[in-house]
C-alpha cells in the first residue's frame, strides 16, 4: 500500500465532502470533529457518488446519506447503519496529515 497525497488540508473543510480520483478510484474525503477521513466514494448499493450526498444527518456528524436511495454510511468506519440494509459496508483508508498535505494510504 502506498501513501498518496490527495489534497491540502484546506480542501477538506469541517463537514464538507470532497472527491479525489487516483488510479481509477474515486475517494471521498471529509472532516468530522477536526479529523480527516477517507472512504470509497462509490455507493455499494447502485454506485452513486457519495460526495454528492449529505453529511451530518440524523444528528450524527459522521453519518453520510447516499444521494440516490438514502443509505446511511458512517464515514469513520465505512459501515452501513442497520436502518438501511440495502447497501453494504464500504472501504475506508488510513489518513495522515503532514503539514498541509493530506496523505491517504490506498
Ligand atoms: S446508490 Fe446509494 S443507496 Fe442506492
Amino acid at each position: 500500500m502506498a501513501k498518496v497525497k490527495l489534497a491540502q488540508v484546506s480542501d477538506v473543510p469541517e463537514g464538507g465532502l470532497t472527491m479525489r480520483e487516483h488510479d481509477g478510484r474515486q475517494i471521498l474525503l471529509t472532516r468530522v470533529e477536526g479529523r480527516i477521513y477517507a472512504m470509497n466514494d462509490t455507493c455499494t448499493h447502485r454506485g452513486a457518488p457519495l460526495h454528492m450526498g449529505e453529511l451530518g444527518t440524523a444528528g450524527s456528524p459522521q453519518l453520510l446519506t447516499c444521494p440516490w436511495h438514502a443509505a446511511h454510511f458512517d464515514v469513520t468506519t465505512g459501515k452501513v447503519y442497520q436502518d438501511t440494509p440495502w447497501a453494504t459496508d464500504t472501504e475506508t483508508y488510513p489518513v495522515e496529515v503532514v503539514g498541509e498535505d493530506v496523505l491517504v494510504e490506498l
